[in-house]
Parts: C-alpha cells; structure tokens; sequence
C-alpha cells in the first residue's frame, strides 16, 4: 500500500499549490494539517482528491503525535509559517510561536515517530523543511547570489524566525540523525497567493485602478520563482536529497519592484484596456519604506542543477503574464479572500503610510 504523506500549511499559497501537485503528479493520501489562519483558504483544495484535512496548531505536540501515530506517513512536508514580513514587523509574536515553537513541536513528534518506525521503511523517511532566502540577509547590487554556504544575516522578526527554525532542523540531524532535508527558496508567485503580498497585491489594485503602493523607491530586487517550479523542485528534494542537505531554490529572475509592478500594468492594460486608453502605471504611488528593508536576494541554484537535475523552466515574462491571467480569471476566489480580516490588515498598514508620486525614504 502506497504510504499518505503529511504536510503542513497545506492550505496556504505555496502548501495549496504543492497539494494540488502533488495529487496530480504523485500516488499516496495527502494529509494536510493547517491552523488556518487569515493565511489559509480551504477553497484553494477544492480540486484535490487524494487529500485529507486536519484543522490544528502545529504548537498542539498531542495532536501532531496522533497524526504520526495512526497515518504513519511517509516523510513530512513542513510548511506552515507566518510567512509576511510586514505583519512579523508590526507583531512578531506569532511569527515566533509558530515559526520557531512549532517547528520545535514538529521536530520532537517527528524524531519520536521516526526512531520507532520499523527498520525497512524508517531509512526512507524525510522530514523536508520549507525555508527561505531571507535568512541570508541581504546583498549589494553587484554581490554574488546566495549559495547553501553562506552565512546567516537575517534582518526582520520573520526571517530571524525562519533561521531560527533552520538552526533547528539542522541540529535534529546533526545530533539526532533525523534525515532532515532544508530547502531555501527565493519569492515565491502564482495562483492562491494572498494578496498581502506585492503581485496579487498590485494585480488587484491595478484591475480595479486603485493606487500601487511601493515601497521606498521601488529599487528593491527580488529573485522571483514561479511557484509551480517550486513544488516539482521539492518533490525533487524529496525523492533525491541528500539527508542533512541544504538546497537553493532559485528563479534565476531578478526584478527591481518597479520593473515588476510596471510589467504587470502593461499586461492588464493589454487584457483589460481602459476605454480612454490611460495606463495602469499612472496608479504607482511611492509610499513610506518599509523598516530595515532588505535591498536584494538573488539565489544560485546551481546545486539543485548539478545534484538534482532540476531548474526553473518558467521564465519571469512567462510566469507572471500566467499569474495576472489567473487573477483576472478567478474574481469569486477574490471575492471570497476579501474577508474582514484581510480588509482590517490592509487599512491598518497603509492608511498611516504617506502617499506620493515620488520615491520615499
Ligand atoms: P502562507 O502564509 O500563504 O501560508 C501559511 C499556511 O500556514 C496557512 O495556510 C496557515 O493557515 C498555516 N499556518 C500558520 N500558522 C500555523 C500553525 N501554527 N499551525 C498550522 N498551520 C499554520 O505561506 P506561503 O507563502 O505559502 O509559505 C509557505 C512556506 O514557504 C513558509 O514556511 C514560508 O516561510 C516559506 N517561503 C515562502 C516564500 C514565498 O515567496 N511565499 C518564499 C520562501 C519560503
Ligand atoms: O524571499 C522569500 C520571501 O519572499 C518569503 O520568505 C516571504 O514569505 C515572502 O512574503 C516574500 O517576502 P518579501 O518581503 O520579499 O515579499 P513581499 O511580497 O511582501 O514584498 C516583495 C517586495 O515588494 C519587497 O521589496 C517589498 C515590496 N512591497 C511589498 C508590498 C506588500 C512594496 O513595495 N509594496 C507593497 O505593498
């Protein structure tokens, strides 16, 4: 019989999108165990077959050995997290209890499962660690990208919270042998992204010719994967990573946020034209920076190539027009993620902020 799999946070953006993969793609029952938070949409899994949902903290040691304990799965795919670093400033609680905490939580059940599994499916357990390119800090313009070795500079409550939790995961290995796998990825974008975030964010905006809030002077870079690449480079991790490994996910696509935001104006002005011909771009309004925001991430992902054979095959110019005509092609998913407490975040965070049309410091 074809072991279930357990993930958590799977009914966020990047877990949704794996569950959906993987049920495509891949045999065995998905078991998705989600505290759904303001960040968690069970309308994202509508289409998924093999999957079974647990409401629950990953902070809840009880419910998560119970889980180990009558699914015994196959390996564990971890990605739950408070994941927007402009909520981990405004609050870092959270980010600490489920960041850290849980994954402490995780990394204990998981150990106690694993060191009582019977031998011949116990040396195929992994426990996959979904982890990001912000824990290494940032980089100047002309610094090489990030590699597995570079040292930890993380400089937000959120990503100080994710190295945190890599630290973690390494020391399981490290001492206690649990085949951990760690993967650090660049910004994520696709479908079911929630639209706190700087695409989903602007597509909406734009569509509805609202203003473009962006950041300082909009020069910061970012390494943009298209999430799809994403999951079939995790499940690469998880059926050839090495135990103990460390793996750049990258989307060999850097973009400043305002060649971003000026590329997707261009594409819904071509999909949705206004009638008097005026451009989206007009819309683009510098606001407040955001505190101790990094400048630039960029991953190298040669290992994934070398090791694993994988690389991105979505480029940026195909993977965000896919994106935008997604977004326009979904209202009633919209619609529904327009709840209350997505509508209290955005008033909160931006109505202080001061509006302008030129850059901000
Ligand atoms: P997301 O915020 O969209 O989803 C997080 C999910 O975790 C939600 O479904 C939420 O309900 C759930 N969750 C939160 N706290 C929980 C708890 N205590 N117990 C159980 N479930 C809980 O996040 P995402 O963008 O899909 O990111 C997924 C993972 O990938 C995170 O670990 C994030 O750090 C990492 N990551 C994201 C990106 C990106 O660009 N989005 C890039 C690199 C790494
Ligand atoms: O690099 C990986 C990380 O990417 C993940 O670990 C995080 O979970 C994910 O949220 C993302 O973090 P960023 O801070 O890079 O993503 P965000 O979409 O919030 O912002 C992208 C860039 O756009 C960043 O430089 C800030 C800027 N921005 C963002 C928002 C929401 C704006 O200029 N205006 C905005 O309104």
């Amino acid at each position: 019989m074809t072991q279930s799999i357990l993930v958590t946070g799977g009914a966020g953006f990047i877990g949704s999108n794996f569950v959906l993969h993987w049920d495509a793609t891949e045999q065995g029952l998905v078991v998705n165990l989600d505290k759904l938070t303001y960040a968690g949409n069970l309308d994202n899994l509508r289409d998924a077959k093999r999957h079974h949902f647990v409401q629950g903290d990953i902070n809840d040691g009880r419910l998560v050995r119970k889980l180990f304990e009558s699914l015994q799965p196959a390996c564990v795919i971890h990605f739950a997290a408070e994941s927007h670093v402009d909520r981990s400033i405004a609050g870092p609680g959270e980010f600490i209890r489920t960041n850290i905490d849980g994954t402490f939580t995780l990394l204990e059940e998981a150990k106690r499962y694993w060191e009582h599994m019977r031998p011949d499916v116990r040396s195929a357990f992994r426990f996959l660690h979904v982890s990001t390119d912000e824990v290494y800090g940032s980089l100047t313009p002309d610094a090489p990208a990030f590699t597995e070795t570079t040292r930890y500079a993380p400089s937000s409550p959120y990503s100080a919270s994710k190295a945190a939790a890599d630290h973690l995961v390494r020391a399981y290995h490290h001492t206690y042998g649990l085949p951990t796998l760690l993967t650090n990825c660049s910004n994520n974008y696709g479908p079911f992204q929630f639209p706190e975030k700087l695409i989903p964010l602007m597509i909406l905006n734009a569509q509805s010719w609202k203003p473009l809030p962006v950041y300082g002077d909009g020069m910061n870079v970012r390494d943009w994967l298209f999430v799809r690449d994403h999951c079939e480079a995790l499940i690469r991790v998880l059926k050839n990573g090495q135990p103990g490994e460390t793996y750049n996910i990258g989307g060999n696509s850097e973009r400043s946020n305002l060649e971003v935001v000026r590329t997707m104006c261009a594409i819904i002005d071509e999909l949705r034209p206004a009638p008097d011909g005026a451009s989206r771009e007009s819309l683009i309004s510098f606001v407040k920076d955001r505190p101790g925001h990094d400048r630039r991430y960029a991953i190298n992902s040669n290992k994934m190539l070398v090791e694993l054979g994988w690389k991105a095959k979505e480029s940026f110019e195909t993977g965000i027009r896919k994106t935008v005509n997604w977004y326009l092609n979904n209202p009633e998913w919209i619609r529904t993620v327009n709840s209350g407490a997505y509508r209290n975040w955005i008033d909160s965070h931006y109505s202080p902020l001061t509006v302008s049309s030129s850059p901000q410091g």
